[in-house]
């Protein structure tokens, strides 16, 4: 398959309760496993442990500044790692278990490596709806460091197939549970003293916290970027990507949405969260069509479009 990694694979095992023991042992053994969840899926490791987190970073060519996001099973064992005041905590009781990230002040005991931070004094956490995850989170007893399971920079995964083929044989079990539902990565939310901010946008919208806390975010500073998530060229494939492409060149690789066709299409029904689920598989065909480069039709700014087009516009930088 093209995009196959030259380095092997390593194993891509259906999610059942075997694998998931297996992976739970292999989390507490120290080691790496990918796993699930309902965004995308991620490259997990012991965050209280700093060889296996270390891992994560080298298997992923990650920069260490790029501090990780925690998983946890729950609020009540978030509450160990960070202080929540009662804005947190209205955020974690309306959008957990699912697709949002709180950034808030670590707890001084938290019983996390420090490379999970990257020395900075808050620390990102979040609870996964998708059953698999949440599973191994349990079984295994542990807090689960976990970026997305793709190298530094490139297109997140969405299906197990899209781990194996970017990090190759360094990780040794993916558990594979089909295509993610929401398809783009969390939404990440800063909870500071004097208003929250927007890290980034996903599935859970800017105008839905809003409307929880009651006022609108704080711009986040470019100079200052606390999620390289947020860098300008970031979800890249490895041929340019040009966006609001009503139509394309002959050499072009188009994706479509709606009514703008092409050779693959987001959503013919103009479906927002078809588009988000779709997005990154449809990105790693266009990568391996052996096309050029690659169209996108525009897509609307609404709801979860906002969150495609901020990873389009990354995507294309
Ligand atoms: O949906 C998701 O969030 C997926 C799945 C696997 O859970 N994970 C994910 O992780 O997208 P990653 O590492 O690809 O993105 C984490 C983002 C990065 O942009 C990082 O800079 C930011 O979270 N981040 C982590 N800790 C932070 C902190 N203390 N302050 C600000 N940003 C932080
Ligand atoms: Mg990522």
């Amino acid at each position: 398959m093209a995009g196959s990694n030259p380095l092997g694979h390593g194993r891509i095992a259906k999610a059942d309760s075997a694998t998931m023991a297996e992976a739970a042992a292999a989390l507490r053994a120290g080691g790496v496993v990918a796993i699930p969840t309902e965004t995308v899926y991620g490259l997990a490791a012991d965050a209280s442990n700093a060889d296996a987190v270390a891992n994560i970073y080298r298997i992923k060519g990650r920069p260490d500044f790029n501090p990780l996001i925690v998983h946890v099973p729950d609020h009540a064992a978030a509450e160990r790692l960070a202080q929540f005041d009662d804005r947190a905590s209205a955020l974690a009781v309306r959008f957990w278990p699912g697709p949002l990230t709180l950034v808030l002040p670590l707890q001084p005991a938290a019983p996390v490596a420090a490379a999970v931070t990257a020395g900075l004094p808050t620390i990102a956490l979040r609870c996964p709806a998708h059953p698999v995850m949440q599973a191994v989170l349990k079984a295994s007893g542990l807090f689960l460091a976990a970026p997305s399971a793709n190298r530094s920079g490139g297109i997140s995964p969405t299906r197990a197939r899209h781990v194996a083929d970017s990090l190759g044989a360094a990780t040794p079990l993916v558990l594979d549970a089909g295509p993610c539902a929401a398809g783009l990565e969390s939404t990440i939310v800063a909870v500071r003293d004097h208003g929250w901010q927007l890290l980034r946008p996903g599935p859970v919208t800017a105008a839905e916290i809003a409307q929880l806390l009651g006022e609108p975010p704080l711009p986040v500073s470019e100079a200052r970027i606390e999620a390289p998530g947020q860098l300008a060229s970031h979800y890249a494939p490895s041929r340019p990507v040009r966006l609001n492409a009503t139509q394309a060149a002959p050499d072009e690789w188009h994706i479509g949405f709606g009514t703008t066709g092409g050779d693959d299409n987001l959503s013919a029904r103009g479906d927002l969260a078809e588009a988000a689920a779709r997005l990154f598989d449809a990105l790693h065909r266009g990568d391996a069509s052996g096309r050029a480069a690659i169209a996108v039709a525009p897509i609307p700014d609404d709801g979860i479009g906002a969150a495609i087009n901020d990873r389009l516009r990354r995507a294309a930088a």
